[in-house]
């Protein structure tokens, strides 16, 4: 792990698909990262460990079995997902005219590297209902907390916006860690889903 961050740290600052094709050529099969693995805390959220911010963020996320994130836009940051243990499923989704329905669900195993672009709708989940999974997400620009991150409820069609004591993007936060919730914000309508592998 120190060698990737290392190696990120020379490259300094990259546009997105620079920094796609340089992780792409990483093996991340072979990451060492045991001493950097946050401890898992609750059954029901994942935990994060943030190993550094400059000169983009990168951050160890550990997902007990069947942990989802939150359903979370992404407004003006963008990023990759390696996988470093485990098996991992993205889901992504279309919010247009006040109706939010699937995209596509891509699945992915150890090795493997999952962009999520500017502007994407979208939840990481584990699919495994008894092997923990293990991420490292690199993002630009670093959040350095959750403030303004928008999550979303499917199931009771409302939108949180978190503040920067919020931990995690989840609807586990306690109400505290919302600047604002905003009930009846849309229709959710599941609609067919387009599965593929990564
Ligand atoms: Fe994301």
């Amino acid at each position: 792990m120190q060698e990737i961050l290392n190696k990120l740290q020379h490259h300094g600052p990259l546009e997105y698909e620079a920094l796609g094709r340089l992780l792409e050529e990483m093996d991340f099969t072979i990451v060492d990262y045991e001493s950097f693995l946050p401890e898992i805390t609750s059954p029901a959220n994942y935990a994060r460990n943030i190993l550094t911010l400059m000169p983009i963020e990168v951050v160890l996320i550990h997902w007990p079995a069947s942990v989802s994130s939150a359903v979370h836009h992404h407004r003006g940051f963008w990023g990759y997902v390696a996988v470093l243990r485990g098996s991992f499923e993205n889901v992504e989704y279309i919010h247009k005219e006040g109706v939010i329905s699937e995209r596509q669900t891509t699945r992915g195993t150890r090795g493997e590297l999952m962009p999520e672009p500017d502007g994407i709708l979208h939840k990481i989940c584990n699919p495994s209902g008894e092997e923990s999974l293990v991420t490292a997400h690199f993002y630009y620009p670093a959040l350095e907390n959750m403030d303004n991150m928008v999550i979303y409820d499917l199931e009771n069609e409302r939108i949180g916006t978190l503040n920067d004591k919020a931990n995690t993007a989840s609807w586990s936060e306690p109400d505290e860690h919302f600047k604002r919730i905003q009930e009846n914000a849309f229709k959710f309508v599941p609609g067919k889903t387009k599965n593929s592998d990564v």
